[in-house]
């Protein structure tokens, strides 16, 4: 066969094994993985570096309407679908899911129909939704729900907190029993509203107001409280779970037992919990901001257990949460310098750094094997968000591939990144490794530092029901 592509000379990894091999492309697929292929129209050499499947960051925030209530308090998302996925490729990330919200008053199907028109015509790689959910009122459970997740929008999201947003816990177990029903995948965002909001109001009356208040405001027991809710609701309900930015121990600990007892539960986390804790927040002149997000990082106790989960198997996924707040004032600095906490929008900026910065302090320092890397950021959102075709190389599945260079320093420096953000977290930050070549379905996306394809190309995808399902309540969802 004449390929389209090959990729020669390289060492390629998903998340079963390692092996020196050619990988052959037609068609936008792989249709050969061998020690030695023959021709093809363009011969891409990648020979002393890692080839791997492209990534998949399936928790970002891109171009999403903002309700009242919401900590973003009025600040707009700097990154849309354009300069989102093209920040997402130039990290190694070959597919983005992002959020699709549902207003309240608004129908799903509608916020549904608005969030394809946002993204038409600009992503340059492909794309999926997940659908929050915000207002399950009886024709969303009865209808909407159902006629979406059969047309393959199978993972939704619920709040647990922002006055905007949050479900009881009554409409929570609605929601889980209509993904149970439906064959759906529920992702939940575990805070406690009544504590943080009271401890925010404490603090207010003492004028402790700045960043690092805002971690002040939410203590992990906070998360740890919530998680163990949330997980009561699954097992209410029978059904997996996604407990999404697990920032700590105690909540993963959470996650842990209910998994002792059972339960089918996906705990992701994010780079933020592993490479900043409270104390970035305590930078001057409101610089503490850059790191405000939700969860807050936590102290180093905590970040070596979210390091200690990544290594022993307890996250599944590992993914930016990427809400792309400017510091200036369209953004963080929207009220001003002397802004309280409430009223600095929540969220930082990891689209582009995600992988590398997993690789280089995961992969190259030893504390987990390329597999693990592949794993936690791509193979398994592939499984859990039924992506059939993305995160991983093999025979059949889509040319999504990142070549990594593992000998690449990099000093992260905004400058360098492609999103629509003003800073990044990781400012001055030295890694090692960053993907130099990255394809989506056989075409090139990024190389020699440029972007090579057009935005628009990028297709958005129908999910299939999660593989999370298909185990029952098996503790092992893969
Ligand atoms: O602070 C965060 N994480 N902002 C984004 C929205 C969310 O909570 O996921
Ligand atoms: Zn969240
Ligand atoms: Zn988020």
């Amino acid at each position: 066969m004449r390929f389209d592509t090959i990729i020669k000379g390289g060492t390629f990894a998903n998340a079963a094994e390692v092996a020196k091999a050619d990988i052959g492309i037609k068609d936008g697929r792989v249709v050969a993985i061998a020690e030695r292929l023959g021709d093809a129209e363009r011969i891409i050499d990648a020979t002393g570096k890692l080839v791997l499947p492209g990534g998949i960051d399936a928790h970002c925030h891109l171009d999403q309407p903002q309700a009242p209530g919401l900590a973003s308090k009025g600040a707009v998302m700097a990154d849309g679908f354009r300069t989102g996925a093209i920040s997402a490729a130039f990290g190694g990330t070959t597919t983005i899911v992002p959020f699709c919200v549902q207003h309240r008053g608004v129908s799903v199907t509608a916020a549904v129909r608005d969030y394809h028109a946002r993204a038409q015509g600009q992503c340059v790689i492909d794309y999926g939704f997940h659908l929050i959910v915000s207002d399950p009122t009886p024709a969303v459970l009865g209808q909407e729900l159902p006629a979406l997740i059969r047309n393959g929008h199978t993972s939704l999201k619920v709040y647990m907190t922002y006055e905007a947003m949050r479900l009881s816990d009554h409409q929570i177990l609605d929601v889980l029993q209509v993904a149970k029903e439906e064959g759906a995948v529920v992702l939940i965002h575990a805070e406690n509203h009544e504590i943080l909001t009271w401890l925010s109001e404490q603090l207010e009356a003492r004028s402790q107001t700045t960043p690092r208040d805002h971690a002040r405001s939410r203590p992990i027991y906070v998360e740890r409280e919530a998680t163990h809710r949330a997980l009561s609701l699954a097992e209410t309900v029978g059904v997996p779970m996604v407990v999404v930015h697990i920032s700590g121990t105690e909540p993963l600990e959470e996650v842990r037992r209910a998994r002792a007892r059972g339960l089918t539960i996906i705990a992701e986390t994010c780079p933020q919990y592993l490479f900043l804790t409270a104390d970035d927040l305590e930078a001057p002149d409101l610089e503490g901001a850059k790191a405000m997000c939700s969860p807050p990082p936590r102290d180093v106790a905590n970040q070596n257990g979210v390091w200690r989960g990544i290594e022993d198997g307890s996250f599944d996924i590992f993914n930016s949460d990427h809400a792309p707040y400017r510091f200036d004032d369209e953004g963080k600095l929207r009220a001003g310098r002397d802004a309280p906490f409430r009223a600095i929008a929540n969220g930082i900026p990891g689209l582009e750094t995600r992988m590398p910065l997993l690789f280089s302090e995961g992969v190259m320092t030893g504390r987990i094997d390329l597999p693990r890397f592949v794993a936690l950021t791509a193979t398994n959102n592939a499984k859990l968000y039924g992506l059939t075709g993305k995160g991983t190389l093999a025979v059949g599945s889509d040319a999504d591939i990142a070549i990594w260079d593992p000998d690449k320093r990099v000093i992260i420096t905004n400058s360098m990144l492609h999103h629509g953000v003003d800073y990044t977290p990781y400012e001055g930050r030295t890694i090692q490794g960053w993907p130099v070549v990255v394809l989506s379905r056989g075409e090139v996306v990024v190389a020699d530092g440029e972007l090579k394809a057009s935005p628009g190309r990028g297709r958005f995808i129908t999910q299939e029901t999660s593989s999370a399902w298909k185990h029952g309540v098996a503790p092992s969802w893969t």
